[in-house]
């Protein structure tokens, strides 16, 4: 929507934002600056140009001002063969806000190139250069000016699902402390902005180990998205680090109503568009409603303990998510690998049918503890934070391997 109602002071034209929200651009040249000033007059004061490219945009948003729209130049981008392209654009992907539309400018005419970077990355689109105010005229602006573009899929935020075999074996403890994690990576990493959505609308226990107390709101957005807009969903999210907030059902006596799997969608594409990760914390066994997530998910976290109830469920799990999802996403935690009673370790691989991508040991009361006194884990037990470093690493697409490993050295700290 426009907002022209406001005169600019001391000139004759309207200055116009978009919903109060500016358009900015990263451009490299000269001649791609003119073509977007000259292209975009109709946008005034809403345009901001700037030198730059995919770092200097990354920087911006890492800043969190509100943009209606980016225009990116990637021109200072690492070359699409040598895979470092892809890595570039997840930078980007985790600091801009999802709901942001990102054109891309680029010297590559193509096809495949288009196709990549449109349709695999989930560019808005794409505009070789050199850029011509015809071009950003006729293309460009009609863009910038109409209703919020379709978000396709690719754009909306990470989705991180947790289940555990079985009641018990976890799953919450590490969903709840992974998210703390990759809220908490230093501002040089680039993450964003997390939500932690507990789907247990009985008995979630995400709130208890954060410390914090959910309001109806999730419940009622399940129960009747209809009446649920984005903002009562937004204003029921607890913030519980600067950038991680809860999502959860509050305690009631009432009975749960059943789940509804539009409900659950409604929910789901309210937080992607907001958040860049969004961490689900399921029930098992999953009900039917909530599928979809595992769906949409990038990765499916799948904790698991050395026993037998435990494993014998772990393949049938791990097929279940194969199968809603079109493919293996799945990550398997071994957690309280040492525990008393553990079975042995190859009868464990053998249950698994693979090696166990993360592995943590039991560790102690001070866990229950932490529980008990609505403190993290991680603060309670530091030594959580260096065994869940493969997980975070795998779920911001950072190897945590290597002496030299960025996320080695942060998460050890
Ligand atoms: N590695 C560990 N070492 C020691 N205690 C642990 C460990 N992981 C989890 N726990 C403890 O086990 C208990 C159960 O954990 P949690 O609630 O995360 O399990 P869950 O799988 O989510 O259970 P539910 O089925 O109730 O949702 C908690 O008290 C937690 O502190
Ligand atoms: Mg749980």
């Amino acid at each position: 929507m426009l907002d022209s109602d406001h005169p600019a002071p001391g000139g004759d034209d309207p200055r116009l934002t978009i919903d109060g929200r500016l358009v900015v651009a990263f451009v490299e040249d000269e001649a791609s600056a003119t073509a977007l000033r000259t292209g975009l007059t109709a946008l005034g004061e809403g345009l901001d140009v700037r030198r730059g490219g995919l770092r200097q945009a990354v920087k911006f948003f890492r800043s969190l001002a509100p943009v209606h729209a980016a225009i990116i130049d990637m021109s200072d981008a690492p070359d699409a063969s040598s895979g470092d392209l892809q890595s570039a654009l997840d930078e980007l992907a985790r600091t801009c806000p999802p709901e942001v539309p990102v054109f891309l400018i680029g010297d590559s005419s193509d096809i495949g190139f288009y196709r990549m970077v449109v349709h695999e990355m989930g560019a808005a689109d794409y505009f070789p250069r050199p850029l011509t105010r015809d071009t950003v005229q006729r293309q460009l602006l009609p863009r910038l000016l109409g209703t919020t573009p379709e978000l396709p899929d690719a754009r909306g935020g990470r989705v991180i699902a947790f289940c555990g075999t079985r009641g018990g074996v976890g799953a919450t403890t590490i969903a709840v402390n992974a998210a703390l994690l990759v809220a908490g990576m230093p501002q040089s990493v680039a993450v964003g902005q997390s939500a932690l959505l507990d789907l247990h609308v009985q008995d979630g226990s995400a709130a208890m180990m954060l410390g914090a107390r959910p309001s109806a709101g999730l419940r009622l957005a399940l129960e009747d998205p209809a009446r649920s807009d984005a903002l009562f969903l937004e204003r029921s999210a607890i913030a519980v680090d600067p950038r991680l907030h809860l999502v959860a059902a509050d305690e009631t006596s009432e009975p749960a109503a059943p789940l509804k799997q539009e409900g659950v969608a409604h929910v789901l594409d309210v937080l992607r568009r907001r958040f860049n990760f969004v961490f689900v914390d399921l029930p098992v066994p999953i009900p039917h409603e909530l599928r979809l997530v595992l769906r949409v998910a990038r990765h499916v976290v799948i904790v698991v303990q050395p026993d037998l109830p435990s494993l014998r469920d772990a393949q049938a799990i791990r097929q279940a998510a194969t199968l809603a999802a079109g493919s293996d996403r799945t990550t398997v935690v071994l957690n309280r690998a040492d525990m008393r009673g553990a079975l042995k370790r190859d009868l464990v691989l053998r249950g698994l049918g693979r090696e166990p991508d993360v592995t943590v040991p039991d560790l102690g009361g001070r866990m229950v503890e932490a529980v008990n006194i609505g403190t993290p884990a991680l603060t309670h037990v530091p030594a959580l934070r260096r065994h869940l470093q493969p997980l975070v690493g795998e779920i911001i697409g950072l190897p945590a391997t290597g002496e030299r490993s960025l996320l080695r050295r942060i998460l050890r700290r």
